[in-house]
């Protein structure tokens, strides 16, 4: 059978790693003949029969009507349908809540998945794929008049009969991982917000409460199961697949559809966490914090933190996030935040995983406008002060816009989590030990108004501009750039440095050699850089 031989192919090469170009894809490859083997039977679909691999002007129509053949009005939604709407309305931004597919397709099994590849190959509309649907900009998970795929009904958890693996399809939220999970005093390395999608926040890094503990979510997976270009599902692991494997651990929706993510469990009983919110006055106390316990994360590295800075009501605060991975009321680690006097609020107390997700979802509703930036310096206590007073700066020209809330949350890439991304082959970020530890700046925005959206971003683009501007100047800049934070204007692959950018080119010609998740599936962050380069 054709599809069997093709995997054998690309086990043959994947023996050689990445140097080996194997015919993963034969040149000759037909598409309606792969779409037989799975099952499709053409002759019932005419438009489709008719097509060879050609464009169409009616492309998007042929595509979602064969889909809606093969699987009815339940699985694929039409435009002016209540379901639809609903799903439509479903992604945390407003921005991504306003792009109109042709059709939602709503797969609920890799074969599935697999034809849609096909389908869209054959037809030439494009796609998008939605997990969480918390990418801020439009068309990260969506897609205008193409085809836009849900996981909604690919949502299953199961544990490996010893319990060291999590099989998680990308349906789910971590809200629903960790309260699976929970019972059996298990959890795995994901987000901290119950909303957010396993898939996304997976595939571009994923900083977790336990990353000084066992790094970021691209460095827990076992294995993925991945459908590529040709429709074949293969499974990518340190052993198998393993030059894939290694590009998926950060390299985005650039190599493939993951139909199943295979995570190490961790144990975990209860937690310990919440915020404390400080006036202006305490800010060089909280640096001094928050410095301190990044660069002694090895001390305890059941330690996790988040130094937020936000404009509210004209109002400058600093909120330290602060958690820890057992039930250890005021573990000494965090001692030099305690003597900080007059905090506004404070909640820290021992509570359950899913519990802390949930109070981080309630400050980040859905269905407002949204913007993410990102930018990565060496770790300076001084620099970072400097940071935190442009970032201020800036805020206060467009303090006006209605609705604005801006925040800048200021995390710590720590010795131990750059030390854990070695592990296993490593992955292609670009950051070793020999850089770190790192300050990974957050500024985010949101606001109410589309016609505001202009400044705003300008705002952060110059803000993101003047510190690396300042950082270069002092010896402290980082190429580096979290897709996951980025806005549709950085160039984040690139990022990685031109020797990874190159291997993950290598990777995405073997495994997709006619560019599907370049040009088919053209949203989010392409191996050729920013989504809108021009800027804002
Ligand atoms: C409120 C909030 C809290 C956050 N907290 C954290 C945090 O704690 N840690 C952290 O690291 N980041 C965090 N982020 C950033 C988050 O990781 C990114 O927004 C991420 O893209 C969200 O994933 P998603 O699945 O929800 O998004 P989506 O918009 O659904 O997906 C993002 C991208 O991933 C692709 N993708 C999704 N699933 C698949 C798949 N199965 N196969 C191939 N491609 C796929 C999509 O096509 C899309 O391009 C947070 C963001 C927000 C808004
Ligand atoms: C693919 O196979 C079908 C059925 O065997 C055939 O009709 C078609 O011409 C082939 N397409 C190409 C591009 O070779
Ligand atoms: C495929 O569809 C055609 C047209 O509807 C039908 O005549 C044929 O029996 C179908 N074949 C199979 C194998 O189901
Ligand atoms: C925060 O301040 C309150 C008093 O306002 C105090 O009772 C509480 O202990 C403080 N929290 C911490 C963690 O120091
Ligand atoms: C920092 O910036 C300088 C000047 O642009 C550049 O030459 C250098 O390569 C950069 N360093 C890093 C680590 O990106």
């Amino acid at each position: 059978m054709r599809v069997a031989s093709f995997v054998l192919l690309g086990a043959l090469g994947a023996l050689g790693g990445v140097e080996a170009q194997s015919t993963f894809e034969p040149t000759d490859f037909n598409i309606t003949e792969a779409l037989v083997d799975l099952g499709v039977n053409i002759t019932a679909l005419p438009q489709l029969e008719g097509l060879v691999e050609r464009s169409s002007s009616g492309a998007c129509s042929i595509a979602c009507s064969s889909l809606k053949l093969l699987y009815g009005a339940s699985k694929v939604l039409s435009q002016s349908t209540t379901a639809y709407d609903a799903f439509t309305s479903s992604y945390w931004s407003i921005q991504q809540a306003s792009v109109d597919p042709y059709c939602v397709f709503q797969p609920s099994s890799s074969s599935e998945v697999s034809i849609i590849v096909l389908i869209s190959r054959l037809t030439q509309c494009p796609f998008a794929l939605k997990s969480g649907g918390h990418g801020a900009f439009a068309g990260a998970s969506s897609i205008q008049g193409g085809i836009t795929v849900s996981f909604k009904n690919m949502k299953d958890i199961s544990l490996s009969a010893d319990k060291k693996i999590a099989s998680i399809e990308p349906g789910n939220t971590w809200f629903d991982v960790y309260t699976t999970l929970q019972p059996n005093n298990l959890a795995v390395v994901g987000g901290r917000v119950s909303e957010i999608g396993v898939g996304g926040l997976t595939l571009g890094g994923g900083i977790s409460y336990f990353s000084n503990l066992y790094g970021w979510a691209c460095d827990n997976v076992a294995s993925y199961e991945v459908v590529t270009a040709s429709g074949i599902p293969i499974t990518a692991s340190p052993t198998s697949f393993s030059d894939l494997y290694w590009a998926l651990r950060g390299g985005g929706n650039n190599f493939g559809i993951v139909t199943k993510f295979n995570l190490y469990t961790i144990p975990v009983t209860k937690m310990w966490g919440g915020g404390r919110v400080h006036l202006e006055t305490e800010f060089p106390a909280l640096m001094q914090a928050w410095y301190n316990l990044g660069v002694n994360a090895a001390q305890d590295p059941n330690a996790a933190q988040i130094l937020a800075f936000a404009r509210n009501s004209g109002m400058n605060l600093g909120i330290a996030d602060l958690q820890y991975a057992k039930p250890v009321d005021r573990a000494p680690i965090f001692n030099e935040f305690f003597a900080i006097p007059n905090n506004l609020t404070d909640n820290l107390r021992i509570a359950t995983l899913p519990e802390l997700t949930q109070e981080l979802q309630d400050q980040n509703p859905n269905g407002l406008r949204e913007s993410y930036w990102t930018a990565t310096y060496k770790l300076d206590l001084n620099f970072a002060t400097y940071v935190k007073d442009v970032f201020f700066e800036e805020v206060t020209s467009i303090q006006t816009v209605p609705g604005l809330v801006a925040a800048n949350a200021f995390q710590i890439v720590s010795i131990p989590i750059l030390q854990k991304m070695a592990l296993r082959g490593g992955n292609p970020l670009g950051l070793s030990t020999a850089s770190g530890p790192l300050l990974l700046v957050n500024p985010s925005a949101m606001w109410t108004n589309a016609a505001d959206d202009t400044k705003v971003l300008q705002a952060y683009a110059r803000f993101t501009a003047r510190t690396t501007a300042e950082a270069k100047k002092r010896g402290l800049n980082v190429s580096y750039l979290y897709m996951n934070y980025a806005s549709q204007f950085q160039a984040v692959v690139p990022s990685y440095g031109s020797a990874n950018l190159a291997k993950l080119r290598t990777v995405a010609q073997k495994y997709d050699p006619s560019e599907v998740f370049q040009e088919l599936q053209p949203g989010y962050f392409k191996l050729s850089g920013a989504p809108s380069p021009s800027g804002p």
